[in-house]
């Protein structure tokens, strides 16, 4: 009898395959771990400042070099953070999120900076660096509901930057669908679609429903936003007009904490009380949250219902979202959610404001509400209901953004683009209000 070793069981695929992925390096393929990718800047309030953001797969310093453009050389350096941030996924990627704030920059100047560290650069970027007082005329593109997938809008808006069309962007929630999705590989995917607008605009957000996943931490991690709460609300002045964003995803997503409607609401009275102070320097007080108090589209959505949980509230019709605005005499209201775009004709509580018969948002009595979530994303557009609406205005079902100019204290525009119209204006209106605040409602 032949003697025999011990018996080896082959390695089950199974096994082979945990292994593998074990070993594999968790990182986009082809990229270097330490070279910066996903760059984008945000405007944290400080006056004469600018945040970069970037990511890389292995921890590194964090290095700002910048200069003003034109110019070979970027003699200014600044260092800042470097912080992992683990996504929720079953393969627990960690990314390395690094932020770095320049400070003492001069207002409407031209810079070209480039970020990383000595084990990787990022190519160079420009911006223009944002005017601290009330007296400029600052241009916006806003939009919600964009997706690393037929993100339709977004080549228009990447040649209206190359341009030098807008100073900053407003993205109403709604990322990627969804940042955390194959193990937050979409919102890899998705930060680098949008670098070329986002490393050179300020790309300011509010959270969406999207963004829910392990209690939003993708859209907490990748933006830096003014504040405390880690971009769920907070506000920032910008020329003549006051901006706040908030999470309308409080309302619905009740298992994060419940406390979080009443602390938000708490702090959207007390920042709009300043606000009102400081009226006679930012008369425009401008709000973005995602989901919208109305509309008219063909879904079931919470905008849909006649008592819609943004607008009405929680709990026994508490920390309604209407009454607030109104009584604050909030200007403007941008939303998303639906993949469309409509605006409403002055309204509260189900009745039109307009400013007057000829010249409806010439002096509206109520605040202006405007959807604009039809940037694109792998849901496509949504429909609208057959009849419309007495309070809507104008709808209009096709890829699109908006440009927002706030031209002075008294005067605003707002401009549709449309994407399926090779960029045509498919709206375009007035706003102008001689006088701001609560006691020009009534
Ligand atoms: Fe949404």
């Amino acid at each position: 009898m032949a003697l025999r070793g011990p018996s080896r069981q082959p390695l089950s695929p199974l096994f082979l395959l945990l292994l593998l992925l074990l070993l594999l390096p968790w990182r986009c393929p082809g990229a270097e771990p330490a070279h910066p990718e996903q760059v984008h800047l945000s405007f944290q309030g400080e006056p004469g400042s600018m945040t970069v953001t970037w990511t890389t797969w292995v921890a590194t310093d964090s290095e700002v070099q910048f200069g003003l453009e034109p110019g070979e050389i970027l003699p200014a350096r600044v260092r800042g953070t470097c912080s992992p941030f683990v996504d929720g996924g079953i393969l627990r990627r960690t990314l390395f999120m690094h932020r770095v704030v320049l400070r003492g920059l001069t207002p409407g100047v031209r810079y070209a900076y480039r970020c990383g560290s000595i084990r990787g650069w990022s190519r160079r970027f420009r911006f223009v660096a944002l005017r601290p007082g009330p007296d400029w005329s600052p241009r916006l593109a806003v939009f919600g509901d964009m997706g690393a997938d037929n993100p339709q809008a977004l080549p228009r808006l990447r040649g209206d930057t190359q341009r030098g069309l807008y100073d900053a962007v407003l993205h109403v929630g709604d990322f990627a669908y969804n940042m955390d999705q194959d193990n937050a590989r979409v919102g890899d995917r998705f930060m680098r679609l949008i670098e070329p607008v986002a490393a050179t605009l300020p790309y300011m957000t509010c959270p969406g429903n999207h963004e829910e996943r392990y209690n939003f931490s993708n859209y907490k991690a990748r933006f830096n936003m003014p504040g405390d709460t880690e971009g769920l609300w907070y506000s920032w002045d910008l020329g003549p007009a006051h901006i706040i964003s908030f999470s309308t995803e409080v309302y619905f997503f009740l298992h994060y904490g419940r406390h979080l409607v009443q602390k938000q609401f708490r702090w959207l009275e007390r920042d709009l009380q300043k606000a009102n102070e400081n009226r006679a320097t930012r008369p425009w007080i401008i709000t973005m949250g995602h989901r919208p108090m109305y509309c008219s589209n063909a879904d079931l959505d919470d905008c849909t219902l006649h008592e819609s949980k943004v607008r009405r509230g929680l709990f026994g019709q508490r920390y309604g979202l209407e009454d607030l605005f109104y009584k604050y005499g909030v200007d403007l209201e941008l939303w998303a959610h639906e993949h469309s775009y409509e605006r409403l004709w002055p309204i509260y509580d189900y009745q039109v404001y307009n400013g007057s018969r000829e010249a409806p948002y010439t002096h509206p009595h109520a605040p202006v509400h405007i959807i604009t979530g039809s940037a694109g994303c792998e849901e496509l557009l949504t429909p609208f209901a057959l009849i419309p609406r007495p309070w809507s205005a104008v709808r209009v079902k096709e890829y699109g953004y908006t440009r927002l100019h706030i031209l002075n204290g008294t005067h605003l525009r707002l401009q549709q683009v449309s994407d399926d119209q090779d960029g045509k204006i498919v709206d375009d209106v007035w706003v102008v209000r001689p006088r701001h605040g609560r006691r020009t409602y009534f």
